[in-house]
């Protein structure tokens, strides 16, 4: 029936879907909600299906770039598309009117990210990350204005309680003006059970006896406000600090910025070996349905975060159940502005842990797909002998093509891939995905699964990745629910071609 569906559509003018889009951002630009023409395959790629069919020998090639830059970028980056272009520095100062005598009235604020530190030579080598930025004086009724701008077929007014406060609180977070050339300072001391940002437990870690300390960063903020450098600490003279070869914990620390009391995180001192969790966030620990524009706006500015079924229990779990060595770490594309809210929902939720979401260096639509490359590259480098479990979804395609390549180019290092198939319990999720990554790897160290409970009962540490319950039947390829594609691609006729490129491209209309 979809394919029906989908040979009846004709191709729409290129112009269709900016058009509609457009119209609902009168007050700020760049576009809240925006389907990026540039990499539209209908724009720039008037001939692409003539393209496809008349290279018919190289079908296979030529369907892999409908999932490289012939997809709106949200697809292909995993992030959704409202949390692309966020403004920042003078466009938020100029789109909301404020001058500087205004903002210099406002406090410095810091987002203090969650860090990760190794074990070297001169001692434990704290990466520490965040943004310092100000937060304008802006009225209520303004803030609203600015939320109803990401909210499709609804407004605030109209949200209960809870929906008002989520949309204000992330409306609020994203009207920032980061501050550049800033000397940043941090003050260290033990974390008692629970972190100064409010992080619960779990992970393992436990509190060092000693280790107070204060640290100078040794370079300013970016233009953007950003800091992301790794320190040396010292083991100061009450000696509080274990050393990385003399203990078999995760040891805590928490992190507080000089000079406000909003810079609050937990540090996590991590031992060299061990395993280390690296969890993506949307569709694997909450329910955001990025495939599904508006249901993914408003589950992020309209519904306080909720969890994706019982995940929370299957990480408490690995969290109490796992050797101390044991090491938890969130990493999420999405924008550094957001970062409050994510960390907000993880830590009530699932075990402390360390953090990571994309800097502001990385907004441009280039940069933003290979950020999780980078972030993944600077972890395993951090921890060349831990091992590492990669917890995504298949909807990104950016961790359809990293995690698999992770494990090609460190072999040792990656323990388990679990991919919740999304498209198997959401019909929902249209959009065609790329398991050709995985041709070549151990079929035993990763595993397609469809609820949490698949994960249960898994012995992790000696390397059971796979529940014997749960059938694989992998093929390497594009796999597309629409259309019954899997991975067989290459064999198909150039009209069933033509129907998968017509089928992406209603599939793409019907949700916009
Ligand atoms: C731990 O590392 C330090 C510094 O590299 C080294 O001096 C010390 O001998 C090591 N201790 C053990 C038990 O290996
Ligand atoms: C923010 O602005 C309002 C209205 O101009 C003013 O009443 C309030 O005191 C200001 N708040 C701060 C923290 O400056
Ligand atoms: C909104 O922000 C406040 C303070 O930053 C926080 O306590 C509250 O939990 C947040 N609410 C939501 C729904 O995120
Ligand atoms: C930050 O300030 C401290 C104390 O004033 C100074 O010693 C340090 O050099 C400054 N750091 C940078 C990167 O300028
Ligand atoms: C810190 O000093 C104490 C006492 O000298 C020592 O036992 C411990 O290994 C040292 N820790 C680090 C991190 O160097
Ligand atoms: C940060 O920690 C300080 C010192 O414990 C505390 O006073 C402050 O309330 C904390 N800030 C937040 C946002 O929790
Ligand atoms: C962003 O800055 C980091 C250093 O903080 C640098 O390593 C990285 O290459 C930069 N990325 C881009 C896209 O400029
Ligand atoms: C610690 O992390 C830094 C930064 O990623 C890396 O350059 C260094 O090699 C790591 N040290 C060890 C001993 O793994
Ligand atoms: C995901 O689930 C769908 C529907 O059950 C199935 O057709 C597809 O092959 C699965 N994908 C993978 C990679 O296992
Ligand atoms: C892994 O590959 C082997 C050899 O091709 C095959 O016999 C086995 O069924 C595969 N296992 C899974 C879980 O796909
Ligand atoms: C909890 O985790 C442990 C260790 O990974 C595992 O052996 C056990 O089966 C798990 N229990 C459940 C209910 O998943
Ligand atoms: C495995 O997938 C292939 C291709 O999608 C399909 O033809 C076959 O029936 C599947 N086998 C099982 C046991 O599900």
């Amino acid at each position: 029936m979809a394919i029906a569906a989908a040979n009846a559509v004709v191709i729409p003018e290129p112009t269709a879907a900016p058009a509609r889009a457009q119209v609902r951002s009168p007050v700020i630009t760049p576009a809240a909600i925006r389907f990026d023409g540039h990499y539209s395959y209908l724009n720039e790629k008037r001939n692409f299906v003539d393209d496809i069919i008349s290279g018919a020998d190289n079908v296979l090639h030529s369907l892999g770039s409908v999932l490289g830059t012939d997809l709106p970028s949200y697809i292909v980056s995993g992030i959704p598309n409202y949390f692309q272009d966020f403004p920042i520095g003078d466009d938020v100062k100029s789109s909301l009117g404020i001058d500087d005598d205004q903002l210099d009235a406002a406090p410095t604020e810091v987002l203090n990210i969650p860090p990760y530190a190794n074990w070297t030579k001169e001692g434990w080598n704290v990466r520490f990350h965040g943004n310092v930025y100000k937060t304008p004086n802006i009225s209520q009724d303004k803030v609203d204005d600015l939320a109803n701008i990401f909210l499709i077929d609804t407004e605030v007014a109209e949200l209960p309680p809870e929906g008002k406060e989520q949309a204000r609180n992330l409306t609020r977070s994203i009207f920032i003006v980061q501050q550049g050339d800033q000397n940043v300072t941090m003050h260290l001391e033990p974390a008692p059970m629970q972190g100064g940002d409010g992080e619960p437990g779990g992970g393992n870690a436990i509190t060092p006896s000693g280790g107070s300390q204060t640290v100078n960063l040794p370079h300013l903020t970016t233009d953007q406000g950003d800091f992301d450098v790794f320190v040396p600490i010292r083991n100061v003279s009450d000696g509080g600090l274990l050393a990385g070869n003399e203990t078999n914990n995760v040891q805590r620390l928490n992190v507080y910025t000089n000079g406000t009391l909003t810079g609050n995180a937990t540090a996590f001192l991590v031992p060299p070996t061990g395993l280390t969790f690296i969890s993506d966030i949307d569709d694997i620990l909450r329910v955001t349905k990025i495939y599904d524009p508006k249901e993914g706006l408003l589950n992020s500015f309209a519904r306080p975060f909720v969890p994706w079924m019982n995940m929370p229990e299957i990480y408490a779990n690995w969290s109490r159940t796992l050797p101390t060595d044991t090491h938890f770490h969130y990493l999420t594309t999405t924008p550094e502005q957001a970062t409050r809210v994510y960390m907000d929902f993880i830590y009530k939720r699932y075990p402390g842990g360390s953090f990571d979401t994309r800097p502001l260096n990385f907004s441009d639509v280039d940069a933003t797909l290979s950020i999780r490359q980078f972030l993944l590259t600077k972890i395993f480098q951090t921890f060349p002998q831990r091992r590492f479990v990669l917890v995504a979804d298949t909807s990104n395609s950016d961790v359809m093509k990293d995690y698999p390549q992770l494990a090609h180019d460190y072999p040792d290092q990656v323990a388990c891939i679990f991919l919740r198939n999304t498209s198997a319990t959401d019909p929902s999720d249209k959009f065609p995905y790329d398991t050709s990554g995985f041709e070549g790897l151990n079929n035993r160290s990763y595993m397609f699964f469809k609820v949490p409970d698949d994960l249960r009962g898994l012995d992790i540490v000696n390397g059971q990745c796979l529940n014997q319950s749960i059938p694989q039947n992998v093929t390497f390829g594009i796999q597309d629910e629409v259309l019954g594609i899997h991975g067989a691609a290459a064999k198909l006729s150039s009209s069933a071609t033509m129907s998968f490129v017509v089928a992406l491209v209603a599939t793409m209309f019907l949700i916009l």
